[in-house]
């Protein structure tokens, strides 16, 4: 793997790192605090920062399967990041409502699976000696 794959999958672990301390976060408290939001927002960065990497690192262009599911994970937690921040500013600290409780959830769900086809992607690579 190029020096720029590996910076994107090493960033794309910070992305994970912090999703999850936002995510898990609004999912006990059923509330988006200052400190969920700045998770969920540092973690939108750095998934920016290593899918460009990823992309330009790439062998195979940015319209593989794993592209595609990481594109769409990445605009799903985008949108959820953006919800996170409306909801904040509207009600504070207040529940969230329930859609924005299982869309959080869903949305993570996903980054997460796109998260393991790279892994997969990774693992398979190194298998048939490519990487
Ligand atoms: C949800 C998080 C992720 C996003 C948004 C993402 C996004 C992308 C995109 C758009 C590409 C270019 C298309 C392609 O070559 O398939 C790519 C390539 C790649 N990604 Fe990811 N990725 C993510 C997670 C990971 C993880 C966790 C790993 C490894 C542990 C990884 C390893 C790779 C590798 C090795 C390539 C280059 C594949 C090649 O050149 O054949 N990705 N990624």
């Amino acid at each position: 793997m190029s020096g720029i794959l590996i910076a994107g999958t090493i960033i794309v672990n910070f992305a994970l790192l912090f999703y999850t301390i936002g995510i898990v976060s609004e999912q006990r408290s059923h509330r988006v605090t200052r400190r969920a939001l700045l998770f969920l927002t540092v973690g939108v960065i750095f998934d920016v920062v290593a899918t460009g990497f990823m992309i330009v690192g790439s062998s195979r262009g940015p319209f593989t399967a794993h592209g595609v599911l990481g594109f769409s994970s990445l605009a799903a937690m985008l949108l959820e990041t953006s919800f996170a921040w409306r909801h904040h500013r509207r009600s504070g600290d207040a529940l969230v409502p329930r859609w924005l409780h299982n869309y959080s959830r869903l949305a993570y769900t996903w980054w997460v699976v796109a998260y393991i086809t790279g892994a997969i992607l990774v693992m398979s690579k190194r298998a048939a000696g490519a990487g």
